[in-house]
């Protein structure tokens, strides 16, 4: 898979994707993700990326030329599953709108700053509008990095384990029933009995149970 992101700020991008599971896919070549500066597109003297609102109010927006450039350069190239704005009015970010991402061979990520971009970048190229949650982060940058994180830990080889990303909250519907390792006894907090057991089958029902019980008490709401 392929991810381009449009950014003003492309080193906000260096510490996740240089750590961990995201680095060690992209060293497999099974996730390319690009970063393009939106400020190296533009045409103005002052290489300007912004400016005020027609019709007046606070802050500055962010101009179509620079955006529009970077997006028909890269469509040029190659053809894009989705190209997606970053924005905390888009739809809300969940596991289903991820595991669809995961399936796609080109997606573009649009950053945004400042009040937003001028609405007509919206109507002419973007075909998918994504919120992380329900606050307003300064940039679209670290949604467009939980987005990847996300993604890209589904793609197939990243994780070594294979049925470990199945088995993560809200991949069922259901947060993860709780995890313990060694030792079996901290300081008198034990762990429960039945992972002791060696009873597989009872160890699995235990999980479901606890599972079901943990989404009942803390997100009623994603329970099916
Ligand atoms: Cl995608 N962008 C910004 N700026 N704020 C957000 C967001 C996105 N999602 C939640 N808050």
């Amino acid at each position: 898979m392929r991810i381009d992101i449009l950014t003003l700020f492309p080193a906000m991008f260096s510490g996740p994707f240089d750590i961990s599971i995201i680095k060690r896919a992209q060293e497999k070549k099974i996730a390319e993700i690009i970063l393009h500066d939106i400020r190296e597109f533009s045409k103005d003297k002052h290489k300007n990326v912004d400016d005020s609102p027609f019709g007046g109010g606070a802050g500055m927006v962010m101009t179509i030329q620079p955006i529009a450039d970077a997006i028909e350069f890269l469509k040029s190239q190659r053809k894009y599953d989705e190209i997606i704005y970053l924005t905390p009015d888009g739809v809300k970010y969940d596991q289903k709108i991820c595991n669809t991402l995961s399936t796609f061979k080109n997606i573009i990520l649009l950053c945004g700053h400042y009040k937003g971009i001028d609405q007509r970048i919206r109507d002419i190229f973007i075909t998918k509008e994504i919120s992380i949650g329900d606050y307003v982060l300064s940039g679209g940058e670290l949604a467009a990095a939980v987005i990847v994180d996300s993604v890209v830990r589904l793609l197939p080889g990243v994780i070594s384990d294979e049925t470990s990303a199945l088995t993560d909250s809200f991949q069922d519907n259901l947060l993860a029933p709780p995890v313990y390792t060694r030792p079996s006894d901290y300081n008198g907090h034990k762990i429960p009995e039945i992972l002791l057991s060696g009873h597989f089958a009872e160890i699995d029902k235990w999980r479901m149970k606890q599972a079901c019980e943990k989404t009942k008490r803390l997100r009623p709401d994603i329970l099916k």
